[in-house]
């Protein structure tokens, strides 16, 4: 593969970074006992039909974090591993309220990835900015106090996300949580249109008023749709091997990527939840390039995308166009 120019990683879940071997690492490290034999046991159970069986693993998995050092050390797991895909900046997702809901307190969990994220750029080369997301499965009003603590104790977030369970969960629900974000100087992402319908990208632009939409590939069902994304150039943040994996598609040979790139959207190509969807940034890169035969101008495309569509400063930006 020819190597990649400067990217921007903008839809990576950091629970979605714990590897089998870690799970176990950090399970040994806090006496928990495991319901596998083994890291590759684990590894096995990794074939999902939809995205609701993928989330039942994945918050079941989660539960071997517990102090701010697991938190840490799964995020230095995940920069370590990302500079080596190519990755030059990360904004970086992760979901409060799963670890509030397993007895784990906000200070611990933010605290945990913050350490890490603080010495990323000098110990990888990956500047980094963090979003917390709101589980869209879950009350409103939690959501939105959840966002008021993290507003109080001053943690260190450019934005906030929306994920989780999508269909039956519109986007709508969360206008609140929204305003308030936008209120305090936040940014605005939100999942939409990865396995739920188009009606939720219109309302993730129109009610939640995000500065990205996560996934969007559902957004080609609807003409009206792509052009309002065209005109305004909003950032999709796709991710190929996650929809093959969680069989939004039924194989990346069909998969909208190019598609995409032929309507003029504003398309970066993201690992969403690498230790169980196959593969980092270099991974998903290495597939759509064979599978659609892209070449240099289509990854360069790709790749200042990201960068474009990145909450990054101008000088930092600057560096890496
Ligand atoms: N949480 C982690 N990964 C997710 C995804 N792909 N969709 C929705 N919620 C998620
Ligand atoms: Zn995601």
């Amino acid at each position: 593969m020819p190597s990649l120019p400067p990217c921007a990683e903008l839809h990576l879940h950091i629970e979605g970074t714990l590897e089998p071997d870690l799970v176990f690492t950090l399970a040994a490290r806090n006496g928990i006992t495991l319901p596998y034999a083994d890291a590759a046991d684990l590894a096995a159970r990794y074939a999902f039909t939809d995205l609701q069986s993928f989330l039942d693993l994945y918050y079941a998995t989660m539960d071997v974090l517990r102090t701010e050092e697991d938190f840490a050390d799964m995020t230095r797991a995940y920069l370590r591993r990302a500079a080596a895909a190519g990755v030059r900046h990360a904004e970086i997702m992760m979901d409060p309220q799963a670890h509030l809901a397993r007895g784990i307190p906000l200070k611990t969990c933010v605290d945990g990835v913050a350490s890490a994220l603080a010495t990323s750029e000098a110990e990888f080369g990956i500047s980094t900015l963090l979003i917390a997301a709101f589980l869209r499965d879950r009350p409103a009003a939690e959501a939105l106090a959840v966002l008021r603590d993290l507003i109080a104790m001053k943690a260190p977030i450019v934005g906030i996300g929306l994920d989780s369970a999508e269909v039956g969960y519109p986007p709508s629900l969360f206008a609140e949580v929204y305003d308030v974000a936008r209120a305090a100087g936040l940014r605005c992402v939100a999942h939409a249109g990865e396995e739920g319908p188009p009606s939720y990208v219109w309302e993730a632009l129109d009610v939640l008023r995000v500065d990205r939409i996560d996934h969007g590939i559902r957004c080609l069902e609807d003409e009206a749709l792509v052009e309002r994304l065209v005109g305004e150039r909003v950032p999709l943040t796709v991710c190929p091997l996650s929809n093959v994996r969680l069989r939004a598609v039924t194989g990346l040979a069909d998969h909208p990527l190019p598609r995409m790139l032929e309507r003029g959207l504003n398309v970066s190509v993201n690992s969403d939840d690498p230790a169980y969807f196959g593969g980092y940034l270099d991974d998903n890169f290495a597939a759509v390039e064979e599978v659609f035969g892209f070449g240099p101008a289509d990854l360069a495309l790709l790749a200042s995308n990201s960068v474009r569509s990145a909450f990054l400063g101008q000088a930092r930006r600057d560096l890496l166009l």
